[in-house]
Order: C-alpha cells, then structure tokens, then sequence
C-alpha cells in the first residue's frame, strides 16, 4: 500500500446528518497529526435537508486549493450516491451506506474501488441511535484509509463533551462499530492511505471568517456591528466571543444600513470600527459608504461573496461583486478594495485593510468569498509583534485646525469629538476646509480630488503585488481571491509539463496596482483571467482601465475552479 502525500477524501450526504462535523474530525485530526490540511464545503440554504458536502484535502506539504481529484468519496445517502457517481475519477475509492439505507443495490463502478458499509443499520440497529451513522461512517474511512484514530477520538470528545457524556460514548461505540465492520467485512482493495505528519505547536486550524475576525483583533479593532447573514455570520459569531476580552463592543444591528452607520458613527468617534456582510448587504450599504467616503471616516467592510443577485445562492461560491465593491457607490466615491487569497491573508489583509483605512481615512473593502469563509486550513500562529499596525493620526492642536485641509498629501488632520478648538461637522454633504457645507464648483474639484488623490502613494504602502514571471512567456494569467491559490497550482501543473506562463496576483482590487499591473500586461501579449462571475467583472475592470482586452474565462456555477479547469485552459490558449 503506498502511503499518499497528498490526499482527498469527500463526505456527501444531507443536511442535518453530521457530514460537517464528520469532515471537521477528520480535518481537526489531520491537523493534530502534523498534516497541512483545507477544507471545502457546500450545502444547501435550508437547515435540513438538501445536499451537503465537505471536503478535506491534507498533505505534508503548503495545501493551495480544493485539488482537481477525489480520492475518497464517501456518501451517506442515494441523493449523494447520485450527485457524485457520475464524476468518480478512475482509480479513486467509494464508500457507500448499504444495505439499510436508502441505496437499495450494490454498487459498482468501473474503475473505482467500492465499499458498502451499512452505516444507517449498525446505527439504527446495533446502536440504538441514528445520529452516529456519521461516526459510524467515520471509523469506517479511519480504518481503510489509515486515519488517526486517538486524534479523531479526542477531537470527537472536544466536540460532543458539552452534549454530555453519554454522547461522547455512543459516538466512540459508532466509531468502533465502522472500524470493526471494516475489519470483519471488507478486504482493502484501493491504493490509499493517509501519510502521517509531525505535531507542529505553533500552527493553528482556522476558518477564513474566523480569520478575518482574528486579523480584526490583531489590528486593534474597538467597535464591530453587523446584521446576520449568510456566509458571512461567523465573523461577528468570532468577534462577540472574543472583542468583549479585548474591552471592544459589538452590536447586533437591525439590519446593514444600521451596521455600517453604527460604524461610521464609531470611527468618527475614534474606534477602529468594522462591518461584515455579503451580497445583499453589502448593496445596501451603498449609500452610508458615500458618506464615509465624503466625510473622510476610516471603515473596513468584510463583504464575503455569494451567488447573486438578491438572495441568490446564499450558501454558494461567487465572486460576483467586485463590480459593486469598487465601482457601486452614487457619485464619485474613493474607496479601497482589497482580496485576501487564502486563510494567511484573511488574517493578515484585514490587518492592512485597517492600516489602510487609518492612513488614508476611508471606507475600505476586504473581498472574501464562500468557499474562502467556509473553508478550514492549517497557518503558522500570527506573531503580533512582527505586524504593522497603523493608528490614526489624531490632532489635539487647536490652533488653525481646518478638518478638511487640503496638504501636499491630501490626508487632513483627524481629531476626537470633544477636543477644544477641534470641533467639526463630519457632513456628507460637500465641505470646504473647515467642514461647513460649500458647494461653489471650485471647492468640489478642489475636494474631489483631494479624497482621490490621497490614494496615489497606496500601491507603494500596500504589501507589494506578486508576480510569478516565466523567461518568454507569452501568457499572463491574473487571478484574484480564492482563485489564487487554484491558479498557483495549475501554474505549477502546466510548467512541469514545459509550458510557459506567467502569473500575476494582485490582492488591491481597486485602485488597481497600475505599476505591477502595466508592466506585466507590457510583458505579456497574451492575458487570461480566470474568475466565478458571468461578466468577468476583473476583466472588464482592467480593459476599462487599461485598454488592454484580457481573455476572460468565467465561471458561475457555484463552484470553484479545479486546477485542472485552469490548467486546460492554459493550454488552449497557449
Ligand atoms: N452525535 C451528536 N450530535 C451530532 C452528531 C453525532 N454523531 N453529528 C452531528 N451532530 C450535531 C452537530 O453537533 C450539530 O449540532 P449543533 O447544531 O448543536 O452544533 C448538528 O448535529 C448538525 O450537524 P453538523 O455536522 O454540524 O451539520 P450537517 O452536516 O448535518 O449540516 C447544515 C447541517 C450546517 C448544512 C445546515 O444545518 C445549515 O446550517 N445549512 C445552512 C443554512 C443557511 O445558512 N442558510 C442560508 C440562509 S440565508
């Protein structure tokens, strides 16, 4: 049997049947044995039923993506067995629940290595409960593909403790069940099995929205509001556990228009102050970022992207609004946007994210998506004494102290409320230096340019753009977001093949990274932009800019690119 460095395994079933906490275990397991591990998941918007899946890839190396292939694909039910029979890779192994479930004949399928294991029986009949089918189907995939069975044992007892004991218990009886029937019942026929790792101390497993609240707390933030909504909640789930030992404050309010006012409200007062939101919220946001952008207001907004229009595909992979994040607001409105690529950056973005929004006094947008906020990966633990952290520039001297005046850097002096001879009218109305509503057209060119070009120096400020550039490549390809991480592999595939390309990654969206930006487009007479959105909404944003007409290749199926898809489609470029 030969151990695999780098491994798949899927569980597919409904929702309310464990698939996600039997993919949390196994992730949580592979962590704790020294493996770099990341996770995808999917399941549908009703709190039951439905199709759900996650997925756990692991390996002893950097994990960049979901992967192209499954290697073990386990499901509990027909409707799985039906969603995933027909994109079985050859070679690859099934685990399936029968007799006793809903797949009523065995099941085979050229090419693949299948096991049924009767996870709703033994549950049912032997245990008593059918709750632990999941675990049941856990020990089961421990036993073929050699997973750990102590640290799915302690992660089983770190989850369900709070249940009770007795839960506990079962849930150790389903685990032995699935082991045992394994033993008793099915001979190992596939290739498969997990490598083991060395226990790292200083990694941690971590989801992208907790990230992006870790990244929040990392960078001082004193005031978070947000309304609910999927899938963006666990930020604030994150932060209402953790901002209260850090004497910050949340609220839960009403709806986005209330969040972000709460913010904007927060900051003039002189909190870091954040929201987060998706799609929908983030459109209903639109007019109170005009207004922190008019009033010069430091706000970072975590909008992590679904499916859309409206409520769309609440709980599905889009990165659909990279149009309404740079471009949406009324009248001319600077902002930033920037796009963390992975887990490390939902951490370490939402750190510059406030850095940027401190230094610049401005609404700044920290683009996330579904599979990135879902998603569960290994990083190294953040050392807060090797990050920037910016502050806000407070001015306390009254003398002359014009709110709004316009500097060689076109950043005015900010001061706290109350600060004698510092008042001011934060207005969303156009101002002149003082503040007082003025609307002569001088003065607003004047200060339209001002809170434009305040932004010239950002390129230089920002962590550098990074790009992998190949000696006579002739296609660049530019990726942003999650899609980042699938390209990087793709790249990777395709260059062991003798293929040139190069790859540019901007994670500032907007403004966009002219310098990096132009001299890669310079370099490259061919550009390809792999994106989840129709419109090809980066594509249409760098021509726009640019002049230069990128190949858009855009998807919109919920789902995100496999590096096989980019790496196909390379190849046909080329
Ligand atoms: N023994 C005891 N309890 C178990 C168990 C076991 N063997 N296996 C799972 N459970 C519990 C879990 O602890 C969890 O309980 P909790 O809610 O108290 O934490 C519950 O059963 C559900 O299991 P879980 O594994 O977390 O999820 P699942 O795979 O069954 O899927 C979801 C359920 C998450 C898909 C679904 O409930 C959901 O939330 N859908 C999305 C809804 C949404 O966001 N809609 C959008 C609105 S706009």
């Amino acid at each position: 049997m030969t151990k695999r460095n780098d491994l798949v395994i899927r569980f597919g079933g409904e929702g309310g049947e464990g698939i996600i906490s039997a993919g949390d275990m196994v992730t949580q397991a592979a962590a704790r044995s020294g493996l770099e591990v990341l996770t995808f998941k999917t399941f549908p918007a009703e709190i039951r039923g439905g199709y759900a899946m996650y997925q756990v890839r692991f390996s002893k190396d950097t994990v960049l993506c979901e992967g192209s292939v499954i290697d073990v694909t386990c499901v509990f039910n027909k409707e799985a067995l039906d969603v995933n029979i027909g994109g079985l890779a050859e070679g690859s192994a099934l685990v399936y629940d029968y007799p006793g479930g809903e797949i009523k004949e065995e099941v085979n399928v050229p090419g693949v290595f299948c096991y049924a294991v009767p996870m709703s029986k033994i549950a049912k009949d032997d245990l008593g409960t059918y709750r632990s089918k999941n675990m049941v189907a856990l020990g089961a995939v421990a036993e073929l593909f050699d997973l750990p069975i102590n640290s799915i044992k302690e992660t089983i007892e770190a989850k369900f403790l709070k249940k009770g004991q007795e839960v506990v218990d079962i849930n150790f009886k389903a685990i032995d069940a699935g082991i045992a029937h394994v033993k008793e019942n099915l001979t190992k026929k596939d290739p498969y099995s997990m490598v083991s790792g060395t226990r790292k101390e200083d990694t941690i497993v971590i989801s992208g929205n907790d990230a992006i609240g870790l990244g929040a707390l990392l960078a001082g933030v004193e005031f978070f509001s947000a309304y609910p909504i999927t899938p963006a909640t666990e930020v604030a789930y994150f932060l209402a556990k953790h901002l209260p030992r850090k004497n910050g404050n949340l609220v839960q309010a009403e709806d986005e228009i209330a969040s972000i006012a709460n913010i904007i409200g927060a900051s003039f007062g002189g909190a870091k102050s954040m929201t987060a939101t998706s799609g929908p919220g983030l459109s209903l946001m639109q007019e109170l970022i005009g207004m922190a952008s008019m009033s010069e207001v430091p706000i970072v907004i975590a909008d992590v992207q679904r499916g859309g229009p409206s409520t769309g595909l609440p709980t599905k992979h889009e990165q659909s609004d990279l149009l309404l994040a740079a471009l949406g607001c009324h009248g001319d409105a600077s902002k930033v946007v920037i796009s963390p690529e992975g887990i490390e950056d939902c951490v370490y973005l939402t750190v510059e994210a406030f850095n940027v929004a401190e230094k610049y006094q401005l609404p700044v947008m920290v683009l996330s998506d579904g599979s990135l906020g879902f998603r569960t990966a290994s990083m190294k633990r953040p050392d807060p004494s090797t990050l920037r952290i910016v502050n806000r520039d407070i001015t306390t001297n009254g003398e002359n102290f014009l709110r709004y005046k316009l500097t060689e850097s076109n950043i005015s002096p900010m001061s706290l409320p109350g600060t004698e001879g510092c008042a001011y009218i934060s207005t969303g109305l156009e101002h002149s230096e003082s503040s007082a509503p003025k609307y002569t057209s001088d003065n607003h060119v004047a200060m339209i340019d001002k809170r434009f070009n305040k932004l010239d120096d950002l390129e230089d400020f920002f962590p550098e753009t990074e790009a992998d550039c190949e000696e006579g490549a002739e296609l660049g390809i530019i990726s942003w977001g999650s899609t980042i991480g699938v390209v990087r592999e793709a790249v990777n595939m395709v260059r062991a093949e003798g293929i040139k390309v190069s790859s540019l990654y901007p994670k500032l969206i907007w403004p966009l990274p002219r310098k990096a930006l132009d001299k890669f487009l310079d370099a490259h007479p061919k550009i390809l932009i792999p994106e989840v959105n129709k419109q090809g909404q980066l594509a249409k944003v760098i021509q726009g800019e640019t002049g230069v007409k990128p190949i858009s290749y855009a998807i919109y199926g919920g789902m995100p690119f496999t590096p096989a898809m980019i790496a196909d489609k390379i190849k046909e470029v080329v």
